[in-house]
């Protein structure tokens, strides 16, 4: 790689110490603030959040979802100090979300429709509009641009398999529909002012007991017992609520496809885009960027008069990476359109889906599915699939075919906008081991503290070269383990979210899997600015013992979270992340503290909303 454009952002924040409490740690000069977290509402519908879990299923379609995850920023003034952010809102805890937790039974029954209907509306996407005052962000209560999309709102279906007999149910007779979008993790947004959420473990949400097909044994919808949550249960014999719940056993049990559910699941598992600023526009799922359980989409650095690329990682133990090259070349006009939706139409629905294989000494292809790609075996994918949309619906298995190198769970990408290289977080993989082998771009077995991966895209959409940025580690690791160098003030463990700002400055998260790093600190943020390491021959280098003091440790979160998605407002004063899936917090451990009005223990995911105290950029 060559640095041939260089970030002239300064890291201007001494690395932090690691930090184990029900508080978030940024540096001296820093403040974070809650914001906007589960429970509360935002439009008039939904009541104020209650700490001891008695808001009812149509509260929380109006307010909030649980475990926030990726989210964007999109300005509404020039200021940047007016705007509507879409969060994800991942999955549940159903102890935190219901009085007493979920009623299921011995046999994972449930009974509480109006539990149910909550634990789906606590999925899915909330959009609010949030504006600063006095150096505090405040939601906009009851703002027309507010709303929630949960894992039951009506989207529409393009690409590939819209209209297709594969999408066929008694919802949607003509295949064009799909009810919802459920674990929705990391994020992406387009250069047309869109926001993309990401479907990723929705396998889990739908059950077939009877015959399944190939995508389903590919991908590992369950065969026997219940759903994650069992919403499928609870319908029981009430004719009425079949369509509402019954939907997520997809178990064939009538003679055709619009008399049962066998289609559900196959509306599950895309890139979903929606529009912020148009009030109650509906979601549309862009199946031609394949169907796996999507981590994040991030475009590659524009070029006018190119394609646009995507980027998607499939968050499973040994998984592919993907890109989706559109057939449309970029028009940078298109950026200042209103009718954005087009703009999805136009560049996210025809294009060339390809999927990674990583070589050894640094060199890749990008391997397309398409009917004519060859196979390893000398034949062709229309061997084995019908149509592109067949390969769609079993994009995983096409993969397999054409000989994709397995990952150790690629999570986000990032694309630097100064060198266009790309960066990917591979988390961990405690199954890699001698049965499965390992290989050059997943070099460890037992990887339980994962790595970043890098690459640059060659002069033809199939070339790459690549080099592994960074090691995952704790900083007393052996040479063996600590291949990076990395020390007190920035070990870590499995990375996750991943983000470039516009300053070229990279954003690593971390949810931890790993007791050496974890007994040290809690989950993190870390910056860099890859640009500006380079090695004696100008070429980009990868943080090694000679650079540590580059790699610098931003944010701790509290105890028990996550720390996951990334956005800045334009002038980088303000940045926003999601704390995930916290112990406690926003309480203290201290018992007195942390049960308001003497309730049972209620931890919230939040947005957290960090600043400098005198208003000034971030990190430089
Ligand atoms: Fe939901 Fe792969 O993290
Ligand atoms: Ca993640
Ligand atoms: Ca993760
Ligand atoms: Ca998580």
């Amino acid at each position: 790689s060559s640095a041939a454009a260089v970030s002239k952002a300064s890291l201007g924040f001494d690395s932090i110490a690691g930090s184990k409490t029900d508080a978030v740690s940024v540096p001296p000069g820093y403040t974070a603030q809650v914001l906007a977290p589960w429970g509360q509402p935002i439009t008039a519908e939904g009541s104020a959040w209650q700490a001891d879990g008695t808001n009812n299923a149509t509260d929380q379609a109006n307010a909030m979802g649980m475990h926030h995850d990726g989210l964007h920023f999109f300005p509404l003034n020039d200021e940047g100090t007016d705007g509507l952010l879409c969060v994800n809102h991942e999955y549940i805890d159903q102890n935190a979300l219901h009085p007493n937790g979920s009623d299921k039974d011995a046999d994972g029954i449930r009974s509480s429709v109006d539990q149910v209907r909550k634990e789906i509306n606590a999925h899915g996407v909330a959009v609010v509009r949030i504006q600063l005052q006095g150096g505090q962000w405040q939601t906009v209560d009851n703002d027309p641009l507010n709303r929630r999309y949960t894992g039951a709102t009506t989207m529409d279906i393009s690409g590939p398999l819209a209209n297709s007999s594969m999408l066929e149910t008694p919802f949607s007779p003509d295949g064009s529909q799909a009810r919802g979008t459920l674990n929705n993790c990391g994020n992406g947004y387009t250069p047309w002012g869109t926001y993309l959420t990401c479907e990723e473990n929705w396998p889990g949400y739908f059950i077939n007991k009877g015959a399944t097909t190939a995508d389903q044994d590919r991908i590992g919808i369950d065969t026997s017992g219940t759903t994650r949550y069992g919403w499928e249960t609870v319908a029981g014999s009430d004719e009425e609520l079949v369509d509402e719940f019954t939907r997520f056993d997809v178990t064939p049990t009538g003679n055709s496809a619009s008399e049962d559910y066998r289609n559900e699941a196959n509306g599950h598992g895309y890139i979903v885009e929606i529009d912020p600023y148009t009030a109650n526009s509906r979601a549309v799922k862009r199946t031609a960027l394949g169907r796996f359980r999507h981590e994040g989409c991030t475009f590659g650095k524009l070029a006018e008069g190119q394609p646009i690329v995507f980027y998607s990682g499939h968050d499973s133990r040994f998984e592919y990476m993907y890109k989706f090259v559109s057939d449309a070349l970029w028009d940078p006009a298109d950026a200042e359109t209103t009718d954005r939706m087009a703009m999805g139409d136009k560049y996210m629905d025809a294009g060339t889906l390809y999927v990674a294989r990583f070589d050894a000494d640094g060199v890749g292809s990008w391997l397309p599915l398409t009917l004519d790609s060859m196979t390893t075996d000398g034949g062709v994918l229309a061997d084995h699939f019908a149509t592109l949309a067949d390969i769609i619906l079993n994009t995983a298995g096409a993969a397999d075919l054409v000989g994709a190198t397995p990952m150790d769970r690629p999570e986000w990408c990032a694309v630097d906008p100064f060198t266009g290289s790309v960066y990917l977080t591979l988390t961990n993989n405690t199954r890699r081991d001698e049965t499965t082998g390992t290989n050059p771009a997943n070099p460890r077995l037992n990887n339980k503290f994962g790595h970043v991966i890098r690459w640059d895209e060659g002069e033809a959409h199939t070339e790459f070269t690549w080099d592994i940025f960074v090691f995952g580690s704790d900083a007393a690791g052996d040479a063996n383990t600590n291949l990076s160098g990395l020390n007190e003030f920035n070990q870590f463990a499995s990375p996750d979210g991943l983000a470039f700002d516009q300053r070229g400055i990279m954003w690593i998260q971390t949810d931890n899997g790993a007791d050496e790093v974890e007994n040290y600190t809690n989950d993190q943020m870390l910056a860099v600015v890859p640009s500006q390491l380079t090695d004696a021959d100008g070429n980009l280098d990868v943080i090694n013992a000679d650079n540590q003091a580059q790699l610098r440790r931003f944010f701790v979160g509290p105890n028990g979270c996550e720390v996951t998605g990334f956005t800045i407002t334009p002038d980088y004063t303000t940045m926003f992340v999601s704390i995930q899936h916290p112990g406690n917090w926003p309480y203290s451990s201290n018992a007195a503290e942390q049960t308001p009005a003497g309730m049972s223990l209620r931890p919230r995911a939040s947005v957290v909303a960090i600043r400098k105290s005198d208003g000034g950029e971030l990190g430089v």
